[in-house]
């Protein structure tokens, strides 16, 4: 923590995970500069984006480990995840498989991986494609339950859910380590 004129800094390390294609990078892409691109190269290791939110008096710095989805590398995004605090597990609202890998592949890396009380969030991305869903969110939710996990839908396309959710974590981090803000002055 660091404080400046009353105001208190913050910084968290925040890891994106799930299945190749469910749109990590446009989620983070969408939050660091708020826009879409179509068909971002597919990641490899991992990119790198902050974010900063202003919340009255307090202000936090997101760091955000978009890590790649592929097989081939899923192995190697353990180095990653270290030291992280929120974990956004991602799938595709029309790939019914991308949500069952939450359950059996990334929830269990993840907690091998990241600190024992971070803050999980289900994120059910490309809400847009709603004609195509496979996966209802009712059904989504109830697992997000489950594990203790926070839930949002969202779409990167179109802008809808992202802040809120990456917002959401973050305030739920700063009231886990004990740090009130003055929500009516929040910005965010
Ligand atoms: P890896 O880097 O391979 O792990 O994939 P990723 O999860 O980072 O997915 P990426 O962000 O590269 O997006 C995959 C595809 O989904 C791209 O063609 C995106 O344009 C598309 N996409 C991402 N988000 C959305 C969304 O909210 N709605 C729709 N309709 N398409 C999206």
């Amino acid at each position: 923590m660091s404080e400046e004129n009353n105001q208190k800094s913050y910084n968290v390390k925040c890891v994106v995970v799930g299945d190749s294609g469910t749109g990590k990078t446009c989620i983070a892409q969408r939050l660091a500069f708020n826009n879409f691109t179509d068909n971002p190269e597919s990641t490899i290791g991992a990119s790198n984006f902050t974010y900063l939110f202003e919340f009255g008096d307090t202000s936090l710095k997101l760091e955000i480990w978009d890590t790649a989805g592929q097989e081939a590398y899923r192995s190697l995004n353990r180095i990653f995840y270290k030291d992280a605090k929120i974990a956004i597990l991602t799938y595709d609202i029309t790939n019914n498989e991308s949500f069952k890998n939450i359950s059996t592949i990334w929830l269990p890396q993840v907690k091998e991986c990241v600190d024992q009380n971070a803050i999980l969030f289900i994120c059910g991305n490309k809400c847009d494609k709603y004609d195509e869903e496979k996966v209802k969110e009712e059904d989504a939710k109830a697992y997000a339950d489950t594990i203790g996990a926070m839930f949002a839908q969202t779409s990167a396309l179109q802008g809808i859910g992202i802040k809120e959710m990456f917002s959401a974590a973050a305030k739920k981090y700063l009231s886990l380590i004990g740090i009130d803000f003055k929500e009516e002055n929040n910005t965010e």
